[in-house]
């Protein structure tokens, strides 16, 4: 039966629907093209320009295509964004999960999995969160994402249909062979904007934050590879396919980096010595963010063949470098 993709035309639906289609899989993209490209999705793949809450689209879909699975990752993700504008969150990712999932229940999807993230644990603490963590998100976007969580578990329990959420800790990196990465101008990722700055297309990167109580004093997050984390992905539609339980993952390494070892690497790997300028820090920036990340690879096998902050930022460099041939 075929995979419907929402947002596969961004970051990393893009990089599934490619992980997809190499293993030979039937795959529908889903995209309004809102920060998304549609040179990004793989030729082999069907793309439909529309909203992925559009239910009467969504509905003929499955019923023309023998949908049986959903990877939904359309959404808006931008943090302070959604401070500014929540009702665009609470639309575009709560509103419209329920619209998709409505559309789903209605023609007899039988999976769907679900972009979450650790955004839904908030002031995380110094140690590692398990999935079990208290769950205190500190934005509108965090919320908007547990709300669908919680929508998922509801329809779950009510309806023929199992789901995955996985919340993601700091996506990062491009597609080993170069056919797809983090392509929006505007993306706000440490890595990306790093990168964008030793290739002389800004003329400084920021430290927000140097009094952390972390090693160096800077902020730590969880970086994943974003080839590794479709890859789990791949591993829970097979997971679910074989009649598992629903179920909720964190989707990191176990292993935080500093901001400033991000810079380090992305210097050395690149190297030019762009300038950096440290700023205070942002309201409700946590010290570190780590996942506690054994569930993940003890039910699903996973196991990463991209770890490590060198690969991630050389490919991720990589990307950025070829990046304008690629938009002309
Ligand atoms: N990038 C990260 O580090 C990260 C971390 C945690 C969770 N996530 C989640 O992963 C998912 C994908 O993120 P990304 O980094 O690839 O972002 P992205 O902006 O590159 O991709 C999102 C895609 O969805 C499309 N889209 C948005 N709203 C839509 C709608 N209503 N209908 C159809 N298409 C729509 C966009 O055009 C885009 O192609 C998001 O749900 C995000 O919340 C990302």
């Amino acid at each position: 039966m075929s995979v419907l993709v929402t947002g596969g035309a961004g970051y990393i639906g893009s990089h599934m629907v490619l992980q997809l289609c190499d293993a030979g899989e039937d795959v529908i993209v889903v995209d309004n093209l809102v920060t998304g490209f549609d040179w990004a999705v793989d030729k082999r793949a069907t793309f439909v320009r529309g909203d992925a809450g559009d239910m009467d689209l969504v509905g003929d879909l499955i019923a023309q295509n023998g949908i049986g699975s959903i990877v939904h990752f359309a959404g808006s993700i931008v943090v302070p964004e959604s401070v500014a504008d929540p009702l665009k969150y609470y639309g575009n990712n709560t509103a419209a999960s329920r619209n998709l999932l409505a559309a789903a229940v209605k023609g007899g999807v039988r999976h769907f999995i679900f972009s979450s993230t650790a955004a839904v644990y908030g002031m995380a603490g110094l140690t590692p969160v398990g999935e079990d963590s208290r769950l205190e998100p500190m934005s509108p976007y965090g919320r908007s994402k547990l709300m669908t969580e919680m929508m998922l578990a509801d329809v779950a329990a009510a309806h023929p249909i199992t789901y995955g959420a996985l919340r993601y800790f700091n996506v990062a990196g491009a597609d080993p062979a170069g056919r797809s990465g983090q392509s929006t101008p505007a993306a706000t990722h440490l890595i990306k904007v790093a990168a964008q700055a030793a290739l002389g297309r800004r003329d400084h990167v920021d430290i927000f934050g140097t009094d952390f109580p972390t090693p160096d004093g800077t902020g730590v997050r969880d970086y994943i590879h974003v080839t590794d984390l479709v890859a789990a992905h791949a591993l829970l539609l097979g997971y679910l396919r074989r009649g598992g339980a629903s179920v909720t993952l964190n989707c990191g390494y176990g292993q935080g980096y500093s901001v400033r070892q991000v810079i380090d690497t992305v210097r050395r790997v690149s190297g030019v010595s762009f300038a950096v300028r440290e700023a205070a820090r942002r309201p409700g920036d946590p010290a570190s963010v780590v996942a506690r990340a054994d569930r993940i690879r003890e039910l699903l096998g996973w196991t990463p063949q991209h770890a490590g902050l060198e690969e991630i930022v050389q490919s991720a460099y990589e990307w950025e470098r070829a990046l304008p041939a690629r938009q002309r």
